[in-house]
């Protein structure tokens, strides 16, 4: 048996904790601040979801901005599901899994919808003024973690999208007009879901897959 093989570390079994389109997400079964990407399909031919975050992660580290606001990513895993990515599992002051936008506004009874656009409206502007290309922003890839008191801070939790795979040429990586152009219609686009899908919630609640 080889060392990678030794290493491998056994998702199957375990309860995903959440799927989006592309991958299943574990938390990591020996170190609970992690969490494990693992692609439900793995098509040779494309960049993969987990290849497209972890290119993501590095172009936004180069940028060398202050990035409190998104979940780390720390490289590959060899898993007994295939390759996993690695990154921070954003948890709640209580120590629970902090839930998505998108599952406080669709499945929680008492959710202050206006405190939510705040948030997300802050966060957008964080962005905004640092020019973070960050333009994967639907609800379901922005975590909020409660804190003690019961404020939230916004965590993105999906870095994918900063080199669109179906762009042929992703002319917005090297050009910032485009690019901020590109983040305002993105962010304009997660502030005004967030009442909508809020009023929509029950039509919504069954529905898998990204808006
Ligand atoms: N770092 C994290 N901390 C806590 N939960 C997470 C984290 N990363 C992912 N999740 C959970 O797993 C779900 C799927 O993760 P992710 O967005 O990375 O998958 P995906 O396949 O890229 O989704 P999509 O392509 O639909 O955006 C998230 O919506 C969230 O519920
Ligand atoms: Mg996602």
């Amino acid at each position: 048996m080889g060392t990678a093989e030794h290493q491998r570390i056994v998702l199957s079994g375990i309860s995903p904790l959440n799927r989006g389109v592309e991958r299943v997400c574990y938390v990591h079964p020996l170190e609970p601040e992690l969490v494990i990407k693992v692609p439900l399909q793995v098509d040779k031919k494309k960049c993969g979801a987990n290849e497209e975050e972890l290119k993501g992660y590095h172009l936004l580290v180069k940028d060398k901005v202050k990035l409190d606001f998104i979940s780390h990513c720390h490289g590959y895993v060899d898993t007994d599901m295939g390759q996993g990515l690695l990154c921070d599992c954003i948890r709640d002051a209580d120590g629970e899994v902090s839930r998505t936008i998108w599952d406080i506004v669709i499945h929680q009874d008492d959710c202050d919808v206006n405190y939510i656009v705040e948030i997300a409206e802050k966060l957008c502007h964080t962005l905004k003024s640092n020019k973070v290309w960050i333009f994967d922003l639907n609800l379901k890839n922005i975590a909020l973690q409660r804190k003690a008191n019961g404020s939230y801070k916004p965590y993105i939790i999906d870095l994918k999208g900063r080199a669109v795979r179906t762009e042929f040429i992703p002319i917005t990586r090297y050009i910032p007009y485009l690019s901020m152009k590109k983040l305002e219609r993105r962010c304009n686009q997660l502030i005004d879901r967030i009442a909508e899908f809020r009023r929509r919630r029950f039509e919504l609640q069954h529905h898998f897959g990204n808006e």
